[in-house]
């Protein structure tokens, strides 16, 4: 065998081991280990080329061009073979990150309001269609606001029953007992005749139990006009009753500071229509809150002239009305966040 029959068998041999190894690369790794190996300034094909140089002139055109055809195919077969994976590659990717849209969605959840705040909407809207608007003053309130003017002066056992969370600074703050302060705040604001609603959070030091919270709403109400008297306050009040839960209401006497008359007003048990029941204790009626004619000290305080002007005002519990509604037996699960016990206002 002649010298440039074995280097035209050599590159021949050379081309056909470097095709077959190339069809088993399956990535962009072992494709770039394949091109040093044959391609490369160090690589076969090249050091191969550098052989002709050393055969004789007659046999240089043949082994040339068999070089030149090995080259020429290995470079178009490894730039195909690029972009084979380079299409595979993405194709890979794509897929991996496709977004299946025949995939139903995920609903967001929605909010509902609590069931005290339903009980607060509806109270706003019963006083609002009989002209009354709403008024709001602060949780955290002057001792003045709270109890002076309204006529529970520093000494006075009233106080005892409203323990709240003092704040001993010159002129007394307290979280407030209840929204009465309200009703000084509105008519050291304005001029009779004076219609209002006070809706908003008070608080007690109270140990809290099945009744009682130590932090709570309350709603207030206050009308000051020429000739207000004791029946306008029934009418109102016997009208929210039926309006809200179709109830019946009766007054009891009682004490306020800043009422006279007072009263404390009840609502027949829904329970049993009024028939007496374990909810209502057999008494057939559910104490709702306080209520009177304002006192004429109080109207003093506010430079209203009780001679001239009257008004009645009430307070009542949102939660207890709320209760009384969905037949709730313990007030703290109003507070708890207890989402099993609040799914089922949804
Ligand atoms: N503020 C009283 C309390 O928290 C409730 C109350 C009673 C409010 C009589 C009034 C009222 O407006 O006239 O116990």
């Amino acid at each position: 065998m002649t010298e440039q029959h074995s280097l035209i068998t050599a590159l021949r041999e050379l081309q056909a081991r470097a095709e077959s190894e190339l069809g088993a690369i399956t990535d962009l790794q072992q494709l770039e280990e394949w091109r040093i190996r044959y391609l490369g300034t160090k690589g076969a094909l090249t050091m191969a080329l550098k052989d002709l140089g050393t055969i004789p002139k007659e046999d240089r055109p043949a082994a040339g061009q068999t070089a030149n055809t090995a080259k020429r195919t290995l470079e178009a077969a490894y730039d195909r073979h690029l972009a084979e994976l380079r299409q595979a590659a993405l194709a890979t990717g794509l897929s991996a990150e496709a977004i299946d849209i025949t995939l139903p969605g995920r609903r967001p959840q929605l909010g509902y309001s609590h069931p005290v705040r339903e009980t607060l909407q509806d109270i706003i809207r019963i006083f609002g269609s009989m002209g009354f608007s709403v008024a709001e003053g602060p949780e955290v309130e002057w001792d003045r606001f709270n109890f002076e003017l309204l006529n529970i002066p520093e000494d006075h056992p009233a106080r005892d029953t409203m323990d709240t969370f003092y704040v001993d600074v010159p002129g007394g703050i307290v979280l407030r007992t209840h929204t009465s302060p309200v009703q000084a705040r509105v008519m050291l604001s304005q001029r009779p005749p004076v219609r209002v609603i006070a809706p908003g959070r008070c608080f007690r030091r109270d140990q809290e139990d099945a009744s009682h919270l130590s932090y709570f709403w309350q709603c207030e109400g206050l009308a000051v006009d020429r000739d207000v008297t004791f029946s306008d306050l029934k009418g109102v009040l016997a009208s929210f009753a039926d309006q809200i839960l179709g109830c019946k209401v009766r007054f009891r006497p009682h004490h306020f500071q800043f009422t006279e008359p007072s009263a404390e007003f009840d609502f027949s048990c829904l329970v049993c229509g009024g028939k007496g029941c374990r909810t209502c204790k057999y008494e057939g009626w559910l104490e709702i809150s306080g209520a009177g004619m304002v006192h004429p000290q109080v109207l003093r305080n506010m430079d209203y002239d009780p001679a001239v002007y009257s008004g009645f005002a009430f307070g009542m519990g949102p939660e207890r009305i709320t209760m009384m509604r969905y037949g709730i037996s313990d007030i703290r699960l109003l507070n708890a966040n207890d989402m099993r016990f609040l799914r089922q206002f949804a």
